[in-house]
Formats: C-alpha cells, sequence, structure tokens
C-alpha cells in the first residue's frame, strides 16, 4: 500500500499527490510513468512522475480529475493509501545538449514537462518554454518552469492572461523574433501535439512528443496502447511514451483515444465502473 503524504490543488480540478514509495523515488527517470490502482479490480490509471525526493522517499504525481477513476482519486486524502503504484515505466527521455531546447506544455500536459525539462537545463541547454491553457486558472506550473526557462511564455485560448492564442501561436513568435531554437519537446492534447510537428517540420526542428494513448497493463503484454510510427506499430508503454513527432500517425491514435468515449461517460454518469474491452 503506498501512502498519499500530501494534496495539493493547483488549479480547478488538478492535483498534485505525494505519495510514499521509496524504490520508486530512487529508480525514476525524468520522462517515465507509473500505473496506479486504488482498489482490487480498480482501473488502471497511468500517471507521469513529475517528481521525486529519494531522500525522503517519495513521488510526485499531477492529474486533473476528468474521468470516473481520476474523479474517484481526487476524493482521497492524505493518509489514504493506494493498493499499488506500478512504476517505473516506459523510456526514460534521451537528454543531450542540443544548443537551444523549447519546452512546449499544454493544459495539465504541463506536468509531464516540468521533470523533462528539468533535465534538459541540466545538461546546459538553454531553455525556452511556453505554457498553454484554456484560461488563467488553469495555468499550472508556471513558477516551478520560470525557474528553470530562461525564457517562458504563457498563451491562453481566452487572453485572459499572458499571450492570447494556441502554444503554437507563441512557438511561431520565438521563430519569428528569430530565435534559434535546435529541439522541441510537446505534451498535451493530441492535436496541439499535430500541431507543434507539423509547425516544426516545416521549420526543420526536431520534435518529441511524449503520447497518451489508452492504456491496460503498461509492459507491452496487451497492444491497448499501440501507436503508428513511421509507419511501424509501436506499444507507448514500453517503445515511448516520446517519440518522434514527425513520425507519428495523429489520426490513427486520435481515432483510438475516442474509442472508449461512450463507457468512459457512461461511468461518468452511473458512478460505476466500466472495463474497456481488449478486443478493439
Ligand atoms: P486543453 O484542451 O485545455 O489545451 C491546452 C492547450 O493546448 C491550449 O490552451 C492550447 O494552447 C493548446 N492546444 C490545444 N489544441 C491545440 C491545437 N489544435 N493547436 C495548437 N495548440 C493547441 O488541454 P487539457 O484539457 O488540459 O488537456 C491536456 C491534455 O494533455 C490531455 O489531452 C491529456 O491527455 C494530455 N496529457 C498528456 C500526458 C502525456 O504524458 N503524454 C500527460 C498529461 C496530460
Ligand atoms: Fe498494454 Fe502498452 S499498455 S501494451
Amino acid at each position: 500500500m503506498k501512502t498519499i503524504v500530501a494534496k495539493e490543488e493547483i488549479a480547478p480540478q488538478t492535483y498534485r499527490y505525494v505519495i510514499r514509495h521509496p524504490k520508486l523515488a530512487r529508480k525514476r527517470q525524468a520522462g517515465q510513468f507509473v500505473i496506479l490502482r486504488m482498489h482490487e479490480g480498480g482501473e488502471r490509471v497511468p500517471l507521469t512522475i513529475v517528481d521525486s525526493d529519494p531522500e525522503a522517499g517519495t513521488v510526485t504525481l499531477i492529474f486533473q480529475a476528468v474521468g470516473h477513476s481520476t474523479q474517484e482519486l481526487a476524493e482521497l486524502g492524505v493518509g489514504d493509501k493506494l493498493l499499488d503504484l506500478a512504476g517505473p515505466l516506459g523510456k526514460p527521455t534521451h537528454i543531450e545538449n542540443y544548443g537551444t531546447v523549447c519546452v512546449i506544455g499544454g493544459g495539465y500536459g504541463t506536468a509531464p514537462v516540468l521533470p523533462i525539462a528539468t533535465v534538459f537545463k541540466q545538461a546546459g541547454n538553454r531553455m525556452f518554454g511556453i505554457i498553454g491553457a484554456r484560461t488563467r486558472d488553469l495555468v499550472i506550473l508556471e513558477k516551478e518552469l520560470g525557474e528553470i526557462c530562461d525564457d517562458l511564455r504563457v498563451a491562453t485560448d481566452d487572453g485572459s492572461y499572458g499571450v492570447k492564442g494556441f502554444v503554437t501561436d507563441v512557438l511561431a513568435q520565438l521563430l519569428a523574433e528569430g530565435n534559434k531554437i535546435d529541439f522541441v519537446l510537446a505534451v498535451g492534447p493530441t492535436p496541439m501535439m499535430r500541431a507543434v510537428s507539423v509547425l516544426t517540420k516545416e521549420e526543420g526542428i526536431p520534435c518529441m512528443v511524449s503520447l497518451n494513448p489508452l492504456m491496460i497493463d503498461g509492459t507491452g503484454m496487451c497492444g491497448g496502447c499501440r501507436v503508428e510510427v513511421d509507419g511501424q506499430t509501436k506499444f507507448a508503454c514500453v517503445d515511448g511514451p516520446e517519440f518522434d513527432g514527425h513520425l507519428v500517425n495523429y489520426h490513427l491514435l486520435m481515432k483510438r483515444q475516442g474509442a472508449y468515449k461512450h463507457e468512459e461517460n457512461m461511468a461518468l454518469s452511473v458512478g460505476s465502473h466500466c472495463k474497456i474491452g481488449l478486443d478493439d
């Protein structure tokens, strides 16, 4: 059992949990994730590890209560226990000194960007950061990313804070200002990652994205997280979650991400757990 030792609502319906798990805190690397279960028979929820403290033996997770299971998770509090927290899963981020890196986070997809930005900075890169959110209240981790990035910009869809527009508008602006960017890392909604990939491809800038397809076992066995990259089938849980954004088949990814919308809506409306089939 893994105990929640701290809980904070960092934006509406968006929570930061610090969880005691000494082994995971020692082993995890940037870009890796966990799959948690609250109780026997519960859904398996994949979440990126945002931070860890090996001395305190804790890991930090950030999630938004958007579905049935994450809403159930949000009801827990300090002292409550999770049944299990499997990980670290997935390949760590490939880090090198590219020169100038721009990290881009969309909505609560900004959370996985924080550990990656940290290691890119440690590798000696000059750092641009872009955070995008629908509105001011939903901007997260601005302070934390501001401490890492040499230049951090915020965009909101409604213009309530920062630049009015999408993260791609800010990236285009950075390039129009004559900034040379050698590498882009983007995490957020799939349409955002697709748009960032299109722009960076046009500009000849390498781009990595962290994909979030449906995941079940997280070990490469069930095939639930399969994605097409460069015409080949890959499993995001073991081959990713990060892939070359220019080679991802986003059309297929979005189609598969929408496959269980009906079941998720059912689970939300009846407050019970719907099982995902593996035979799609
Ligand atoms: P959202 O829909 O509010 O969008 C956030 C921002 O993304 C927008 O403000 C905008 O700047 C940008 N954006 C959205 N659509 C765009 C488009 N078509 N073109 C350019 N920019 C666009 O985001 P949300 O509701 O907070 O959802 C966050 C997403 O991040 C979810 O889809 C979630 O699955 C994903 N996520 C991914 C991971 C991962 O590890 N891969 C982790 C957490 C969250
Ligand atoms: Fe089952 Fe990746 S989640 S293969």
